[in-house]
């Protein structure tokens, strides 16, 4: 099974928090597109490569919702209403996850393109607004222990 490191080539106390996400994003295309190049597999290899993207796409929105969407502020108005925006697609990608999953319990054929445009909106909107946003609004104590988290949780 392919994996791909995240943050092994970076400079971790230089790097924007922006920066990071983008690479982690990176990471869950590779393996978005690793599914959707497998798809006329063996049950076993898409179940494998399926698996893989699960877990990948339920630890980065833990990491977002848990670490990060944490120091945003209710009184910064566009952030906040960014946030609850990205919230609401996180429970859309996990029921678009989950209904793949039952297509695939049930030895159904999957479809994942919705999926697959689902989070590419997603990661397009936190790369180019979101994020870039936050990293203006988060001082370095802030900083540091996204970085933190981000090492310990991938
Ligand atoms: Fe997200
Ligand atoms: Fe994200």
């Amino acid at each position: 099974m392919k994996s791909y490191p995240v943050f092994g080539d970076m400079d971790m106390a230089d790097t924007t928090i922006a920066e990071l996400m983008v690479k982690d994003h990176e990471r869950i295309a590779k393996l978005l597109k690793d599914l959707t190049c497998c798809l006329d597999g063996t049950p076993e290899t898409v179940n494998k490569v399926f698996n893989n993207l699960r877990w990948d796409i339920e630890k980065h929105f833990v990491l977002e919702e848990k670490s990060i969407f944490i120091h945003i502020d209710s009184g910064d108005d566009d952030l906040f209403k960014k946030m609850q925006v990205l919230l609401k697609e996180h429970e859309r990608i996990k029921d678009l996850v989950r209904n793949v999953q039952v297509d695939l319990d049930n030895d159904r054929k999957i479809d994942v393109d919705e999926l697959v445009k689902s989070l590419e909106r997603h990661k397009n909107f936190e790369d180019s607004s979101f994020y870039p946003e936050l990293d203006k609004q988060l001082n370095d104590d802030q900083k540091r222990g996204i970085r933190g988290s981000m090492v310990s949780c991938v």
